[in-house]
């Protein structure tokens, strides 16, 4: 039987104490034992960034992160994003339609969620870099791309205008996985 440990993680702001298997990574313990399915298992390698979470307001691959080494650090999950309203990033990715499967969008949500707070008016080039370690099979990024720079004029308090439609087709030389 696998050792296990009690520890207490701090969830979206609601403390969680937990017994688990003492090797689970913080994904495991997220979907498993917080029932927070929002987070998604893709490759657990690190490399498709669909388990991204932030840790401390940092995004994070969870698959990568054993879990008790996160006990009192600030865990945030897609499921924390929305509050008595959704949350803009939320709204220009359900607008813009930039989930299709659906899949990657938790992960990105919350790249995109650091890197909005980070930088408020993110240039396009920062978007690529902030979302680089993301993939999406579906979308082309494009639509993706759109919504966050949508989502970070809302947040700046700008009017809810959607951007220009698809004159962004083709002229986005730093989009992500190119
Ligand atoms: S599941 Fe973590 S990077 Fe793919
Ligand atoms: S919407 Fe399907 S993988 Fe991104």
């Amino acid at each position: 039987m696998s050792e296990h440990v009690t520890a207490t993680y701090r969830v979206n702001s609601e403390g969680r104490t937990i017994a688990h298997p003492a090797h689970h990574t913080l994904l495991e313990v997220l979907r498993e034992a917080c029932g927070l399915t929002g987070t998604k298992h893709g490759c657990e390698l690190g490399e498709c960034g669909t388990c991204t979470v932030l840790i401390d307001g940092e995004p994070q691959l969870s698959c990568l992160v054993l879990a008790r080494e996160v006990e009192g650090a600030a865990i945030d999950t897609v499921e924390g994003l929305e509050g008595r309203d959704l949350h803009p990033l939320q709204k220009t990715f359900a607008d813009l339609g930039a989930a299709q499967c659906g899949y990657c969008t938790p992960g990105i949500l919350m790249a995109a969620k650091a890197l909005i707070e980070r930088k408020p008016t993110p240039t396009r080039a920062d978007v690529c870099e902030a979302l680089s370690g993301n993939l999406c099979r579906c979308t082309g990024y494009i639509k993706i791309i759109e919504a966050v720079e949508w989502a970070a004029a809302l947040c700046r308090g700008e009017s809810g205008a959607r951007p220009a439609d698809a004159s962004l087709y083709g002229v986005c030389k730093e989009k992500p996985h190119g």
